[in-house]
């Protein structure tokens, strides 16, 4: 283990299993540089440039942004923070592209620590975002958009879970618990995994 490369670790899974959330509590406990893919990105949508304009358009109709962008915001993020702890990356990898472009730009300079694979029942996370739409103010939490969302979770990121798997140590929690509960089983195979 090179003190030089990045340490992350990707917490992934379908929209509204609570990937926020979860990172909350784990940067509070680890002390993890947090980095929500999709928050950088709903940043620099808001900025009025092309990027932006490509950025805003694709997200509300839940699609995903070509990894040219959403790399490159994610790294310099990283490089702005320093590596003073591990990076929490969350929402990311999302799809084949997000992994190549990741490799394409991070190749042997990174360590994966673990990645965070949580899963839930669909029925469920739609009931979560509806009421999250209530408040969150989110171009895409609307019902035909978290619709589509699903859609690109199964169809694009399930697969890609198998993947994640071959390429390092992982955890996988069906987080249809509580928010503790969830969070301590995350908790209690991490610790195992930040050991070694
Ligand atoms: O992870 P989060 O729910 O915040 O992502 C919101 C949206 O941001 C996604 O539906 C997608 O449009 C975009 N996104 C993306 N690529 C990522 C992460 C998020 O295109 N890796
Ligand atoms: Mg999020």
């Amino acid at each position: 283990m090179s003190e030089d490369k990045y340490k992350v670790i990707f917490i992934v899974g379908p929209p509204g299993v609570g990937k926020n959330t979860q990172c909350d509590k784990l940067v509070e406990k680890y002390k993890f540089i947090h980095l929500g893919a999709g928050d950088l990105l709903r940043a620099e949508a808001k900025k009025d440039t092309e990027d932006g304009k490509l950025i805003n358009s694709i997200i509300s109709q839940g699609k995903i942004v070509p990894v040219k962008i959403t790399c490159s915001l994610l790294k310099k993020a990283m490089d702005e923070s320093g590596k003073k702890n591990i990076f929490l990356i969350d929402g990311y990898p999302r799809n084949q592209d997000n992994i190549d472009g990741w490799i394409e730009v991070f190749g042997d300079k990174y360590q994966l620590v673990t990645s965070i694979i949580l899963g839930c029942d669909e029925a469920q996370l739609e009931k979560r975002l509806l009421e999250r739409a209530k408040s969150s103010g989110r171009s895409d939490d609307k019902v035909d958009v978290i619709k589509n969302r699903f859609k690109v979770y199964v169809e694009q990121s399930q697969p890609i879970e198998a993947k994640l798997k071959e390429m390092g140590p992982f955890i996988e929690v069906k987080a249809d618990g509580t928010v503790d509960e969830v969070f301590n089983k995350i908790v209690s195979e991490l610790d195992q995994k930040l050991k070694k």
